[in-house]
């Protein structure tokens, strides 16, 4: 997209206040598909290799700044007071120091925009045009109309405020999103007034100017309406999250991947499955997931950057965060599976487990009501119920060892740091505080006594 001729620059608009929001946090921090509209509309620009990009803020600038804090190179321009969109992108111009370059203007509020559509909008300007990303619908709202002479040449854009009934009619409209050269898009800005309904200085008013100029105006069409639309408030919001959701689900089942209701799935990140994996309802994915082949997810369950094997069974409620989960494993239901915990082939983690920080060999089991933290769990390992390993003495964790082959019983305390020898038994209802020996029985000497003659309290009168 850069060249030594024509290095692209991208301004992002972020500086309003999103009002119809009725939010303390400024409009670009609120979130559509798990993260902050300006997080996707920064991510889906860098795609497009700009020489630079430059992002508006002015409403709680500061909170926008440091949201945006990891992604680097971004250039900041302030604009204070808002006088309008017109008047932010003018905030930016001392950045755009090479006439020859082209820049695109992208809408903080219009997070789900896709690279490939704003590729066509700049490859127009390219070509010395100032071109508008266009879409259509029925009734266009409250977006600015495109006005277009007979002939279909672009006259202007009209802000649904000032536009008149027959102008209100017309159903194509401006996604807040153009590209146009930088020695154009200077002069114009130059001409702009503020003689409109809200006194602001629309940058829509630019389109008049190239009109003027003689210079030619294009329009490309957004493919899909959630691409496009823009969040002005709650509503658009949902919206636009269930159009995005709806759009993903169909990309899953398109893939091959059995969706047992593809309305009720949330992706918020990325989610790669392999062949013939099923996902019951209510699944949310966060972040980078990835499936492999076979695999089933039962319903409820929330995975977030995640990895599971071939054939592997998530059951019903499982959440797991940070894991590596190996093939042919049986998960849950109700697992929990915390960050650092990296499971092995055919390992089953059952109902009331849960692992933290742990890896856990092949073939091992722990199937009920445990808690399994900072350890190392060998191969072929049975834990039994009520198995607690307790990591944490008040101020440091330390680390379980438990080899291969260890055969705990119910409702053993594991003292860290403590070393189970390979082999090991431990009786049920042991505290183990000293390491074992491999191949023998460790227990806690305990007597059984009966009490003869003993009353059960009642209640008194
Ligand atoms: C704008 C367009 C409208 C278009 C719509 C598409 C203008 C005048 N109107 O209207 O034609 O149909 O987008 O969504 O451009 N912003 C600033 N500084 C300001 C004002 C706004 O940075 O002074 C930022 C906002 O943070 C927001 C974006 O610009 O990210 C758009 O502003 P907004 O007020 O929402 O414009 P719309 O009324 O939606
Ligand atoms: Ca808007």
């Amino acid at each position: 997209m850069t060249d030594m001729q024509n290095p692209l620059s991208i301004i992002i608009m972020a500086a309003g206040q999103g009002k119809r929001m009725n939010s303390d946090l400024p409009k670009v921090l609120h979130t559509v598909s798990g993260k902050p509209f300006i997080e996707h509309v920064v991510t889906t620009a860098q795609t497009l290799s700009p020489a630079q990009t430059i992002v508006v803020v002015g409403h709680r600038a500061e909170s926008v700044k440091t949201s945006l804090s990891h992604q680097a190179q971004l250039k900041f321009a302030l604009q204070s007071p808002q006088l309008g969109t017109g008047h932010a992108v003018m905030q930016a111009l001392p950045w755009l120091d090479n006439d020859e370059g082209i820049a695109i203007v992208l809408n903080g509020d219009v997070p789900l925009v896709q690279s490939e559509t704003l590729a066509r909008v700049v490859n127009e300007a390219a070509q010395g045009k100032l071109c508008l990303l266009t879409h259509v619908l029925p009734d266009a709202g409250h977006y600015g109309r495109i006005v277009r002479a007979p002939n279909g040449n672009v006259l202007a854009i009209v802000e649904a405020k000032d536009a008149t009934p027959e102008q209100r009619a017309i159903r194509e409209w401006y996604t807040g999103i153009l590209a146009a050269p930088v020695r154009f898009l200077k002069s114009a800005l130059a001409r702009l007034t503020n003689n409109n309904a809200q006194s602001e200085y629309y940058l829509t008013g630019i389109v008049q100017f190239a009109v003027d100029d003689g210079m030619a105006v294009t329009a490309v069409q957004a493919p899909h309406d959630w691409e496009v639309l823009g969040i002005n408030n709650r509503r658009d919001q949902a919206l636009i999250e269930r159009a995005w959701q709806s759009h993903q689900a169909n990309q899953l089942l398109d893939a091959g991947v059995t969706l047992l209701d593809p309305a009720r799935i949330d992706v918020r990140g990325s989610l790669r499955c392999g062949k013939d994996v099923v996902i019951d309802v209510n699944c949310v994915f966060i972040g980078e997931v990835e499936l492999g082949d076979n695999v089933h997810i039962g319903p409820n369950c929330v995975l977030a950057n995640i990895r599971v094997g071939d054939r592997t069974r998530i059951e019903a409620f499982t959440h797991a965060e940070n894991v590596d989960i190996g093939e042919q494993a049986r998960i849950g239901p109700y697992a929990r599976l915390r960050p650092g915990t990296a499971l092995a082939n055919d390992v089953h983690i059952g109902n009331f487990v849960e692992v933290k920080a742990a890896r856990i060999g092949a073939g091992s089991k722990a199937n009920h009501l445990s808690y399994i933290g900072d350890s190392d769990v060998g191969r072929d390992v049975n834990i039994g119920a009520g198995t607690i390993t307790c990591n944490y003495d008040g101020a440091n964790k330390h680390r379980t060892v438990i080899e291969d082959n260890v055969h705990v019983g119910s409702d053993v305390q594991l003292v860290a740091p403590v070393t189970i020898a390979r082999g090991t038994t431990i009786a049920a209802g042991t505290t183990v505080w000293k390491d074992t020996q491999a191949n023998e029985l460790t227990l806690n000497p305990k007597q059984q006594t009966t009490r003869t003659g003993w009353q059960r309290p009642t209640k008194k009168k």
